[in-house]
């Protein structure tokens, strides 16, 4: 699918008169696929938090863009992300969110990998009893490293390893949260949602840039933070959303 000009200039008119992105941006699969490689895959974005990995050796497998990867709480407490994949034989090495230990042990042949991705053990491989081979070097076999950043203990990565470093990336949303230090974020099971959506993900931005839906949708929330309390957030290229000036449920 390919957006005519007259659709752009439709979405890109003054809001009163603008007409929506084309149904195809929602549902078309060439469509996604282009957003993955020129939005997703070329600079930083978010798969998760670090409280999905609170301890030393924990590992979370994410599926980002359909690339599976795992992030892993290392022993000095730093969070480290991978390609979830065995340099072996491909096999996923971590299926479930949990504790490893201290080595990421593959389900297949049991090659072993240190919290940092090295390859520590290679079991057998020589033959029945001999876990060394001489084409085998673990030294060019660690787990394939993704870089990553965490920022208010959310987790992001840059999959193509080309975006400017994470500061410099987000400094106009850094700046923007400054006042909302710590310990506003302390964390914990109560400050806790978890929401599976099944729909495209402009969908959910559309949806949490406008407060209109606020009275019909969420009464509970518009009887303390009301429509007239909310405001837009829209920094082009940036960040956009909504706040309010009024939150005291
Ligand atoms: Fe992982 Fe063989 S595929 S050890």
């Amino acid at each position: 699918m390919s957006l005519r000009d007259a659709e752009l200039d439709a979405v890109a008119r003054p809001i009163e008169r603008a007409r929506g992105l084309p149904n195809g941006c929602y549902t078309d699969e060439a469509v996604f696929a282009r957003e993955r490689e020129r939005i997703f895959a070329r600079t930083w974005s978010a798969i998760g938090f670090g409280q999905d990995v609170p301890c030393a050796g924990d590992a979370k497998p994410v599926d980002f863009l359909g690339m599976p990867l795992v992030m892993v709480r290392d022993g000095a407490g730093e969070i480290r992300v991978f390609h979830n994949i065995c340099r072996h034989r491909g096999m996923v090495l971590v299926a479930e969110a949990g504790n490893v230990g201290r080595v990421v042990r593959c389900p297949y042949h049991a090659w072993c990998y240190g919290l940092d991705g090295a390859l520590r053990s290679t079991p057998n491989v020589g033959g029945p009893g001999v876990h060394e081979h001489a084409a085998i070097q673990p030294a060019e076999l660690a787990l394939k490293t993704v870089g990553g950043h965490v920022w208010r203990d959310v987790v992001f990565v840059d999959l193509s390893g080309q975006a400017p470093a994470f500061e410099d990336h987000a400094a106009p949303l850094i700046e923007r949260w400054r006042e909302f230090d710590s310990p506003l974020f302390a964390g914990g099971a109560d400050s806790v949602m978890s929401l599976e959506i099944a729909a495209n993900w402009k969908l959910l931005i559309d949806n949490t840039c406008e407060a209109y839906h606020l009275p019909s949708i969420h009464p509970g929330l518009n009887s303390y933070s009301r429509l007239e309390d909310h405001y837009g957030i829209m920094e082009p290229g940036l960040f956009s959303g909504q706040g309010t000036t009024a939150y005291g449920p």
